[in-house]
Order: C-alpha cells, then sequence, then structure tokens
C-alpha cells in the first residue's frame, strides 16, 4: 500500500500512531520546540521542552530535515523530532525536507501524525509542501519486484493545534501537496520505467491514459507519418536508427471556464529520449547504463500538465515531447549527415550522441509557431551541465531576463535550484558548420552546455524563451530526504510553480 496524507483536527487523532512528528527549530542556543504545540496527540503526551545536553550528546542541531526519534514507552509510539532549520529563511522547501525526514524516520506501516506549529509559523505553502515531502519520500518504483517491500507508512496525519492553523488551510494544502505530489510520481514512473518497456509508443499511450481524460486537457499523438507530413527533419533522422517509431505528444490544457481577462499560455518542451546508446557515436558501457532517464523532460512536462486541472491553474499550458530511441541501427544517420529541421535551417549531425539538441530544434520550432507567451524547454542534454554544476542543481538559459527570473524563482520557491549561465554572443561560432548553417557539436572541452543551448536559442524566434539543462539532477544515486534513486522528476515543481504563477499576474 502506498502512502496517503490527510488533514485532521486534534480531536479526530486515533490512539495507536505508529509515530508522531514534534517539529523543533534551531534556535540559538540548540534545539528549540515550534511554538504552539498541543500536550497530546492522539493520547501521545508531547514534551514541554527539549533536554538540549542530551539533543547534543546525539548529535541533534534540528537541521532541515534531521530527525531523532525517542520512544518514551516500549511498544508506545515513536516521538520524532523533526528539524526545521534556523528560524530564519524557514519556508516551503524546509518543511518538505521535515516530513521527508519524518516518513523516512517513522516504522514502516501504520499511522503517523505530523503535529503543526502556531498559525503564524505554516502558511498553505508550507502545509502543501510537507504533504509533498512526505508523498515523495515514500515514493518506491516496485512493479518489477517479485516480492515488493512494505511502505514506509501507510497513513500521515497532518494535525494543527489550537492555535494552529485552520481546517480549511490545512485541507487545501494537503490536497495541493498531494496532486503536485502525483505529478511527480507519474513523471518518476515513466523514467525509472526500463527503456524496453517504455518504447516512444508505449509512453505516448501512458501519457494518453493519464491525461486523456481530465476535463481541460486534450492529448494529440503524431506517429511517424504525420512527423514526416510536418517536417520534423531532425526528430526522424535522430529515430531512424531504431527498429522503434518516433512519436510526438502534444498535450493542451485550456483552463475551464469563463474568464475575465486574457489567458496567458506557456508553451513546455522536453527532451524525449527513452533510450540514449549515442547512436553510432556509441556511448560507453558504463556511459549507457542510466539512458532509459534520458527522457526525464519530457515525463515532467506532460505530468506538469495532469496537475493543472486539480491545482484549477489560469494559464493556458501546451506541453510538446519530441518522442524517439537514439540507436545505431543500419539506417542510422551517420556522423557528416546533414539535417533539415522544420524551420528550413539545416544541421550537420558530428556526433550523434548530440541528439537532444536535434529533436528539441524541431519542437521547438512547432513551440514558436503557437506564438505563446514563453517557451520553457526541459532536458537531461549534456553531461557538461552536470561537470558545472553537479547533481543538486540545474543549468538555466534563455533569451529574455524577465523569463529567466521567474523560473529561476519558481525553481527556489520548489525547492530545485536552479543557476542561470550565459549565452555569450561571442561563443556563437562555436557551433559553425563548414557545410550547413550550424553543427550539433561545440569545441572540444569547452562550454559544452552552453553550445547545446545556444543551438536551441535559433529555433525559438522571438518568443521569451528558458531552458533547464537537468541532465545532474534529473537522476539521483542515492535516496535522500524526498529525493528518491532512480529518476527524480526535478524540474516538475518549478513548472507547475511557474505556470501557476502566469495565471495570478
Ligand atoms: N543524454 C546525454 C546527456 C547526459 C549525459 C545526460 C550523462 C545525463 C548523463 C546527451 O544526449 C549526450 O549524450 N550529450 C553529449 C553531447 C556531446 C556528444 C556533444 C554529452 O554531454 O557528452
Ligand atoms: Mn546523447
Ligand atoms: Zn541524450
Amino acid at each position: 500500500m502506498s502512502l496517503r496524507v490527510e488533514a485532521t483536527t486534534l480531536e479526530e487523532v486515533p490512539e495507536g500512531l505508529a509515530a508522531v512528528g514534534v517539529p523543533v527549530r534551531k534556535g540559538a542556543e540548540g534545539p528549540e520546540l515550534a511554538p504552539g504545540l498541543p500536550e497530546a496527540v492522539g493520547g501521545v503526551a508531547l514534551p514541554g521542552e527539549l533536554d538540549r545536553d542530551w539533543c547534543e550528546r546525539q548529535g541533534y542541531t534540528a537541521r532541515a530535515g534531521q530527525t531523532l526519534v525517542l520512544r518514551p514507552q516500549v511498544g508506545g509510539p515513536e516521538l520524532v523530532l523533526v528539524g526545521l532549520g534556523p528560524i530564519e529563511g524557514l519556508g516551503p522547501d524546509r518543511w518538505r525536507r521535515a516530513a521527508a525526514g519524518l516518513v523516512r524516520a517513522a516504522p514502516e506501516g501504520g499511522t503517523a501524525a505530523l503535529v503543526l506549529p502556531a498559525a503564524e509559523e505554516v502558511d498553505r505553502a508550507s502545509v502543501q509542501a510537507a504533504t509533498e515531502g512526505a508523498l515523495l519520500a515514500a515514493y518506491r518504483f516496485d512493479p518489477y519486484k517479485s516480492k515488493p517491500k512494505d511502505s514506509a507508512l501507510d497513513r500521515l496525519l497532518m494535525v494543527s493545534g489550537p492555535g494552529g492553523p485552520s481546517g480549511a488551510l490545512l485541507d487545501e494544502g494537503v490536497e495541493r501537496g498531494s496532486t503536485t505530489a502525483g505529478a511527480v510520481v507519474f513523471a518518476r514512473d515513466l523514467i525509472n520505467r526500463p527503456p524496453s518497456d517504455l518504447t516512444p509508443d508505449e509512453l505516448a499511450r501512458r501519457v494518453v491514459d493519464h491525461l486523456g481524460s481530465q476535463p481541460g486537457l486534450t492529448v494529440e499523438v503524431w506517429d511517424e507519418s504525420r512527423i514526416a507530413e510536418e517536417r520534423l527533419g531532425a526528430l526522424l533522422s535522430v529515430s531512424k536508427g531504431s527498429t522503434e517509431p518516433p512519436r510526438l505528444v502534444r498535450a493542451t490544457y485550456d483552463p475551464p471556464g469563463p474568464s475575465d481577462q486574457p489567458l496567458h499560455h506557456v508553451v513546455l518542451v522536453g527532451k524525449g529520449i527513452t533510450f540514449d546508446s549515442g547512436g553510432l557515436s556509441l556511448k560507453t558501457a558504463d556511459g549507457m547504463t542510466q539512458m532509459k532517464t534520458d527522457m526525464s523532460g519530457a515525463a515532467d512536462v506532460l505530468a506538469v500538465l495532469g496537475a493543472l486541472p486539480g491545482l484549477g491553474v489560469r494559464t493556458k499550458v501546451t506541453a510538446i515531447a519530441p518522442v524517439t530511441e537514439n540507436m545505431p541501427g543500419g539506417r542510422a544517420m551517420k556522423p557528416g549527415d546533414v539535417l533539415t529541421t522544420r524551420s528550413g535551417a539545416t544541421i550537420e549531425v558530428l556526433n550523434t550522441d548530440a541528439e537532444g539538441r536535434l529533436v528539441l530544434a524541431d519542437a521547438l520550432v512547432l513551440a514558436t509557431e503557437l506564438e505563446p507567451d514563453a517557451i520553457v524547454d526541459i532536458a537531461t542534454l549534456t553531461g557538461a551541465a552536470t561537470v558545472a554544476l553537479g547533481t543538486g542543481i540545474g543549468a538555466l538559459f534563455g533569451s529574455d531576463e524577465g523569463l529567466v527570473e521567474r523560473v529561476r524563482a519558481a525553481g527556489e520557491r520548489a525547492g530545485e535550484p536552479l543557476w542561470p549561465m550565459p549565452l555569450p554572443e561571442e561563443y556563437a561560432d562555436h557551433i559553425d558548420s563548414e557545410v550547413a548553417d550550424m553543427k550539433n557539436t561545440g569545441k572540444a572541452g569547452q562550454a559544452g552546455a552552453i553550445a547545446a543551448a545556444m543551438l536551441l536559442s535559433r529555433f525559438t524566434g522571438s518568443v521569451p524563451w528558458a531552458h533547464l539543462d537537468i541532465a545532474g539532477p534529473a537522476r539521483s544515486a542515492e535516496s535522500s530526504g524526498y529525493v528518491t534513486k532512480g529518476g527524480t522528476g526535478f524540474g516538475v515543481r518549478t513548472l507547475l510553480e511557474l505556470v501557476e504563477a502566469y495565471g495570478t499576474t
């Protein structure tokens, strides 16, 4: 069974809890209980104050997400101190980490409660974030395990004390957090599925199943002949080395109901390489092991669409995902080939492993034709982005300062750090080609993430555009906090924050 999060009043909390999470701040003098906690929850007495010396001896400082388990009674529930970090800068992401810590510290199975402090300390965004943190920490990908492990917890109750946040705020926060976490889980499930089971066609089917029935959403899937008719020459070229036909998935969200002002329109474009072998410029055995995750961008943007009806977002949003394998079959594109994109611009392919920028070029042209207010693409594009920023931070590029700042700020609210990178005009010659309009590689060993972004920028016309290179954070080697091993779904929450904010400004 998987975890459910519910908002509950203090009176409704049942006895027999497996664990109670008690929020603790990092004070000047050491750990201190968050203010306004009730005396007892579900028949379990909460501590009136903390024994700081004891905390210190345990190395417990109440860092965000840090937990310390007390068991006052043999056989009784665990009291889990959940760290929020210092009062300065206390915001949603700290709650996300705290709730994740509780889920990881609590015993398997059963029901736990997270006690919320005084109303001034928690807003709706914090309750939403705590819900997300709990659900994402509990995530497991086990359809291929013959004996799946028990789930972390069955139920987490968000409980507010007498001076705590209102029931309505709790309900809303839990509901919204369950929706956004559901989107991240949908993305993780797609990313983690083995590549031969998640072919381009299967990815498209699963997306149609997931999005097809929701209000305000429409999904279109283009097959190979439609892709050819539409002159998506780059996507077609990348797909040629594979026996699996490519797909292009386009999903649109049109907010239902009347609108007093014209809606903004944002187009999200996601790279969907269901397996990247490198093509004829073959990767090494090691370099290929994680390449089922090369469709993370596509999974992210399509997952975002699925959450928009539930969140009641007031922005028109289109998701475009070019989906294909990159394989070295007998008909594969060859280094030296020149392909023609939908815009008519030509690209010389000098390395078939730089395939992401090719499929995105065609998709970005489709996006500009919709004349939206903004285009944001997201892709596991370059190893160079990981070299620059590691696995915790995404690389952010763009043609429009205002949009780049909006995306950066959305990432900050979502707890998905993004770092702005330059697109210097002086580097334009890095992608000059002898024979075509441009080439798909940069200069060896130099600014690889920039060269890729520079190529993309040539397909965005005059529409404000931002680009997220998530090659690092899209996947994790470990489970920790609300991140789980394998596909992370990094970017889903940022894009949700972004498109939602367009609906309110
Ligand atoms: N999908 C890879 C980028 C990647 C590498 C993502 C490692 C996650 C982990 C992309 O298609 C690729 O192979 N890029 C090449 C480009 C190069 C050939 C110009 C790269 O980064 O090495
Ligand atoms: Mn590649
Ligand atoms: Zn790739």
